[in-house]
């Protein structure tokens, strides 16, 4: 059995400018990234390397139009090495740029297993969310289909991944809070994996840990409290991508997905809007095992019983991302089958990952559960 993948070499930089000259950033270079990031951290530095915007291309996360449209950009330059500077959306177009060889996303998709890589590539994350820098995964919203699905190869992994905390300090709480929550979700799913290893969880575990220590620092103090604790938020995400690039994330993301890409609700914020509701269900089938060393975890970490864990963890995350119905991003009584058969057809991958098997009953009844 697998016991953990560690691919990228990891660096990490006190200042953009450390990490520029260290790289050797050049010509032959092309920067995927948003001016927001690069002008204030990168500009002074006049680098001759190609930049390309994401947000001309289109906003929020990557959609099979906006992906082909930066693929075609991104020919005209000749480029031989990607450096992403951003988010989960930046991060997942990269590593389609590394391995795309001239045709566009459905043709990538159609050839998975065939993929290799073109350009070196180079993830710099700036959120504290996706771990995508340590995974050979990119999420794409494919709206010819109406779902968003997993583009994977191991071709996707970065040749290096970058931590430079200093760019997370313009960040926006709401941004800090749905990628904070993220990578807490990754920890958490990728704990109950099948897959997990002592290895995955040793990541795990501790990524758990950090996020909620700052969390309870963030509720007590307010947000500005978190800006002290970004690099360990930052550290934290990459060791639950660690934890999640071997056993894998699960149902939350799986019946996440659908919501997301209907009603345009933010990954993180998604996935937080499912995921106690998964929990509470693995407990009705299962509530031995990893899932009971989870909810002690969990218990000792937030100061109550394990009976109650999940009402607890509810209560902080509130603090950092008030959590929502269903109803309230607009989804109606009658989307709710429509996703069932949406995750129960297109995220296999992921419904394998989860603690106990999860039937299309079981499915609904989640969403229903999470509905009103
Ligand atoms: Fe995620």
């Amino acid at each position: 059995m697998q016991q953990i993948i560690l691919k990228p070499a990891l660096h990490k930089f006190r200042t953009a400018k450390e990490f520029a000259e260290t790289f050797g950033l050049n010509a032959d270079d092309l920067i995927l990234t948003n001016e927001y990031i690069y002008t204030p951290c990168f500009g002074g530095l006049h680098l001759p390397a190609h930049t390309v915007f994401q947000e001309k291309y289109g906003s929020g996360e990557p959609t099979d139009a906006m992906v082909d449209a930066i693929l075609a950009e991104a020919e005209k330059t000749g480029s031989k090495r990607v450096i992403a500077i951003g988010g989960g959306t930046i991060i997942d177009i990269a590593k389609v740029l590394a391995v795309a060889d001239g045709e566009r996303v459905d043709g990538l998709y159609d050839r998975m297993n065939d993929l290799s890589k073109k350009r070196e590539l180079v993830i710099v994350p700036t959120t504290c969310g996706t771990g995508s820098e340590v995974t050979n995964i990119a999420i794409i919203n494919r709206t010819r289909i109406g779902t968003k699905m997993g583009l994977v190869s191991d071709h996707m992994y970065a040749d290096s991944a970058v931590l430079i905390p200093e760019l997370l300090s313009g960040l926006p709480f709401s941004v800090f809070a749905a990628s904070s929550i993220d990578a807490l979700v990754h920890a958490v799913e990728s704990s109950l994996s099948p897959k997990a290893t002592s290895y995955t969880q040793l990541f795990g575990y501790r990524a758990i840990e950090m996020i909620l220590r700052g969390y309870q620092v963030i509720a007590e103090k307010g947000p500005e409290a978190r800006r002290p604790l970004l690099d360990d938020f930052l550290t934290a995400s990459n060791y639950a991508g660690i934890a999640f690039g071997t056993a894998g994330c699960a149902a939350v993301h799986a019946l996440s997905y659908p919501l997301g890409s209907k009603y345009h609700v933010a990954h993180g914020e998604s996935n937080y809007a499912i995921f106690t509701g998964v929990l509470r269900n693995y407990m009705e089938i299962r509530s031995d095992g990893p899932i009971q060393e989870l909810n002690r975890y969990l218990a000792g970490l937030l100061d109550c019983g394990t009976d109650v864990v999940y009402d607890e963890l509810e209560k902080l995350l509130n603090h950092i991302l008030p959590k929502k119905a269903l109803r309230e991003y607009g989804v109606t009584g009658g989307d709710l089958p429509a996703f069932t058969e949406s995750v129960m057809k297109t995220q296999g991958r992921l419904m394998a990952n989860n603690f106990v098997p999860l039937d299309a009953d079981r499915v609904l009844k989640i969403y229903r559960e999470l509905y009103e």
